[in-house]
């Protein structure tokens, strides 16, 4: 009979945490509804050996593949040895508190889609970390935040700890680059409701981490990717696009304008810089955000004075940067200007991304 949910644990080398890890659960979960799958990457410890040595008096089994490929690929080729609908995701060494389990099933049975074991929410934490990890984390939460729309509403999408259905990933191909398995699931995954159960994260007590700083980089790649599978790169894309064509409106009517009607340069100018605003609105509002437009007229006049206002922003970024660079550090002022302006260009972007379009 298939068990109500299974708790999926990658292990390399825990040997010393897997008893405390069994018997933590058993502990935690009343009865015998559930299995734990651990999926071990030939530990050279005899952490698998140890585990088969447990499974008279509890319900795991254990995986071993050969040929170390990784934590990320542990867990999803876990996916398929799972045989419950839904999956609990954690750690071996004791990080992830097994009592937290409960709550995320409760979550489940509320209807989640994902439970995460959050750190970002209150009464959820990190023991011991210093200042610089802090700041490290949070940082590549932002990142994730500010380039991928589907992380928004999850305040840890870096969590290790996560209950899911089977359904978000039926017929969706996972390609974690690092081994952020559930920012890969919240971006390409099917879910609806994802909710937030606070964790404390702990310090490890036996064995080591196994993830370096190479994988801070890896992370940089993950996000590329992601943005480029969920279509957050052709969105930029194309608001790059209106932005090339709001050029050639404002370059145009200023030809016409003062060139031909004999109209002030400066008022030229404001009705060309307007203009632009205007026509870079509608095909932003049209292309580049189609999928986020308001609905009636109303909403449209209230995006429309967002774009305004992020535009006068992108203006006074330029300006601001044109002067830094040039009057304080003696850059060339076309230099200093380009640098202005692929900064307000990235500043239009996410603003109007995160306010104007809000998702
Ligand atoms: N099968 C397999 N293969 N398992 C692995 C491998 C591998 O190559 N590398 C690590 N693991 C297992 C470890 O044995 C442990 O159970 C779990 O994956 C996490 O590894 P740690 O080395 O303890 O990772 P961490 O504590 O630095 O990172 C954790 O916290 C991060 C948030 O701060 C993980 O949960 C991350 O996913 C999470 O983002
Ligand atoms: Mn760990």
């Amino acid at each position: 009979m298939t068990k109500s949910f299974s708790i999926l644990i990658p292990t390399y080398n825990e040997h010393d945490n897997i008893t405390p890890l069994v018997e933590r659960i058993a502990a935690a979960i009343p009865g015998n509804d559930y299995e734990v799958v651990f999926v071990d990457d030939d530990s050279r410890d005899g952490t698998s050996e140890l585990i088969n040595s447990l499974s008279p008096k509890y319900p795991v089994r254990v995986v071993v593949r050969k040929d170390k490929k990784g934590l990320a690929s542990a867990v999803v080729d876990g996916f398929g040895f799972a045989s419950a609908d839904t999956v609990v995701v954690m750690d071996a060494d004791l990080q992830h508190p097994p009592e937290v389990i409960p709550g995320l099933i409760k979550s489940m049975r509320d209807g989640a889609d994902i439970a995460v074991g959050s750190r970002y929410v209150p009464g959820g934490g990190t023991e011991g970390w210093s200042t610089t990890r802090k700041v490290i984390s949070s940082g590549a939460i932002a990142l994730a935040h500010l380039l991928l729309p589907h992380s928004r509403g999850v305040k840890d999408p870096m969590s290790g700890f996560f209950a899911f259905k089977k359904s978000v990933i039926s017929g969706v191909t996972l390609q974690p680059i690092g081994y952020k398995i559930l920012l890969e699931m919240l971006v390409v995954g099917n879910s609806e409701k994802v909710s937030e159960v606070p964790f404390m994260f702990q310090t490890r007590q036996k064995g080591e981490s196994k993830l370096s700083a190479k994988l801070e980089v890896e992370y940089l790649r993950h996000l590329l990717s992601l943005m480029r599978r969920s279509g957050e790169l052709l969105r930029f894309s194309k608001f790059l696009l209106v932005g090339a064509s709001g050029v050639i409106v404002n370059e145009g009517l200023l030809w016409l304008l003062h060139g031909n009607a004999e109209i002030s340069l400066l008022l030229s100018s404001v009705i060309a810089i307007e203009a632009s605003i205007i026509t870079n609105f509608v095909l932003n509002n049209r292309f580049t955000f189609a999928d986020r437009r308001g609905k009636g007229v109303k909403s449209y006049f209230t995006h429309l004075g967002q774009f305004n206002l992020v535009s006068l922003g992108a203006v006074a970024i330029n300006l601001g940067l044109l002067w830094l660079f040039k009057t304080k550090f003696g850059v060339y002022y076309l230099i200093a200007n380009l640098i202005g302006i692929a900064v307000s260009m990235l500043w239009n972007y996410f603003a109007n991304n995160w306010w104007t379009w809000k998702k």
